[in-house]
């Protein structure tokens, strides 16, 4: 019988499982939707599209985005915020809502491909103190009781997004990593249970925080060059933080016994505004060397597999909490709008050069801004509490020392804070007086670094034209495995090929 024929089919299938395992290795990104004036969903999942991300993560259920990811290709990892977590802790029949409302309806109604459900955002992050160490893991448990109770077991996984602060090395090396002391046995029953059900670990890494917290942290190894001088620990050399890190949660994970338990990492990335080291060079640094990294499927020291990565994050938020910082609202690859902040080479099979794409469709209101009066005076007593009152209600982060509008002069300085209000306000009448020291003008007042936005308008994408309602889902079932079926047909073709090319030969 033909050995040939038999290698050939081999290397026919071999090739094919290549493709396969070669496409999974994707590009995965934060979609936050915390802004004042969001992109619609359906703009952004073109934007997703376009720049090559076949994964993303979501913070919430956001309707939304939801729809927009409706048979889009995209895989999606759905979050429940932490407030969530004490009523899912309590009642099965909570999760089992949560989890109709929330995936199952988007599976079979919409098409959506989720992945896998984040229970929690860091719940136990220091700074919480202890608030959500209780409802945390029954959350987790009740939420894979629930999907698996709707059919969903295999198909969506559960997982807890973690700061890297649940991890500590005493010895300042990876090897001398384990889990904080006051959280060690809730670490070892939740990655117990991940790993009982065949679900990932998901740690957010964020060297830039390590650099924010220490003004004496070397500043190369924060990034990916290899110029740093390395950190030595036994046979390793580490040259950059981010897998020093990461491979003290490897390090954890052995020691208790999980040297295998495959590991997310949900958040990285570098943000571009708010802070003297956010700006858009060491953005771009960390960023590049970031893609680099997944594109090659590059692993750490300690274990060759590569994490899945989701970039943080894809279009700045200027409605986020600030109390970590006012870099806060600048973690994009994208602005608010969707322009690409600084080129990336996305390059993803070698071959020509994918650069960024900005989003398309975009619509803006009228080019006007506000600012201040040329003949309002800066001793007026009225200004320091109207710029107080236009910076409480709209984003001013760009003022700050060492950001990108952080060199204006005072009566600049006014007229920034006048037009992100009369912007954020939507330029509705009355939202440019400030006590009479502002006016409009169509005059760009922009200047160097420092952009006067206008925002997008919100009205004009929110009348699309009507759709004809969807009819009722009468194929839910065959639409959950759309993407599915395509591989297995692809599948049975080739073993189908295989076959009649093993006949012939024996005939
Ligand atoms: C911004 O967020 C706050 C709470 O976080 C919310 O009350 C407010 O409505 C949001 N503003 C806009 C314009 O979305
Ligand atoms: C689904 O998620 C949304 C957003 O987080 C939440 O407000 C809603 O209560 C959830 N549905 C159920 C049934 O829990
Ligand atoms: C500009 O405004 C911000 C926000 O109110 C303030 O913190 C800063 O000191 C101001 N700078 C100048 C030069 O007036």
């Amino acid at each position: 019988m033909g050995v040939r024929s038999l290698l050939f089919c081999f290397f026919f299938l071999y090739t094919f499982f290549l493709e396969l395992f070669v496409a999974k290795a994707g590009l995965g990104v934060n979609w936050g939707t915390r802004a004042t004036h969001p992109l619609p969903g359906g703009i952004v999942v073109k934007l997703l599209k376009d720049n090559g991300f076949d994964k993303v993560k979501l913070f919430e259920p956001d309707p939304d985005a939801l729809k927009a990811l409706g048979n889009s290709g995209i895989q999606v990892m759905v979050g429940i915020p932490n407030e969530f977590l004490l009523p899912l802790s309590n009642s099965v029949q909570a999760a089992v809502d949560w989890v109709r409302q929330n995936v199952s309806t988007y599976i079979s109604r919409y098409g959506v491909d989720i992945r896998c459900v984040a229970v929690g955002n860091e719940p136990f992050l220091k700074t919480y103190k202890g608030a959500f160490q209780q409802t945390t893991f029954p959350a987790l448990q009740n939420i894979q009781a629930a999907l698996i109770k709707a059919g969903l077991g295999r198909q969506v996984k559960v997982t807890v997004p973690l700061n890297a602060d649940v991890y500590q090395t005493d010895t300042n090396l990876p090897s001398g990593g384990d889990f904080r002391s006051d959280i060690h046995s809730l670490m070892i029953s939740i990655i117990k249970f991940l790993s009982l059900n065949a679900c990932p670990l998901t740690i957010n890494i964020y060297p830039f925080l390590s650099l924010y917290a220490d003004s004496h942290f070397p500043i190369d190894y924060a990034f990916f060059s290899g110029s740093a001088s390395p950190i030595v620990d036994g046979p390793i050399s580490y040259t950059n933080v981010f897998e020093a890190n990461y491979d003290t949660l490897i390090w954890a994970l052995e020691k208790n016994g999980f040297s295998s338990i495959p590991v997310i990492i949900g958040e990285v990335g570098w943000p571009t505004d708010g802070d003297p080291n956010a700006n858009i060079n060491y953005a771009r640094r960390f960023n590049q060397g970031l893609v680099d990294r997944i594109i090659q499927g590059q692993g750490s020291p300690k274990r060759a597999n590569p994490p899945e990565i989701f970039i943080f994050g894809l279009i700045d938020e200027d409605n986020k909490s600030i109390d970590p910082g006012n870099f806060e609202r600048h973690w994009g690859l994208f602005n608010y709008d969707g322009t690409v902040k600084y080129q990336l080479n996305m390059n993803m099979k070698g071959g020509g050069q994918g650069g960024l794409v900005p989003a398309k469709g975009v619509k803006y209101m009228a080019r006007q801004w506000c600012v201040m009066k040329p003949e309002a005076s800066l001793s007026d007593p009225q200004l320091g509490q109207s710029i107080s009152y236009a910076c409480s209600n709209a984003d001013c982060t760009s003022l700050g020392y060492g950001s990108s509008c952080g060199r204006l002069d005072a009566r600049s300085n006014a007229s920034y804070a006048f037009n992100m209000y009369y912007q954020t306000a939507n330029q509705q009448k009355g939202s440019c007086e400030f006590n009479n020291l502002a006016a409009t003008t169509t005059r760009d007042p922009s200047q160097d670094s420092c952009k006067f936005e206008i925002m997008i308008d919100i009205g004009k994408h929110e009348a699309p034209p009507r759709r004809s309602p969807s009819p009722p889902s009468l194929s839910s079932s065959t639409k959950i495995h759309n993407n599915n079926n395509n591989i297995v047909m692809v599948i049975l073709i080739w073993i189908a090929g295989c076959c009649w090319w093993c006949r012939w030969c024996i005939i």
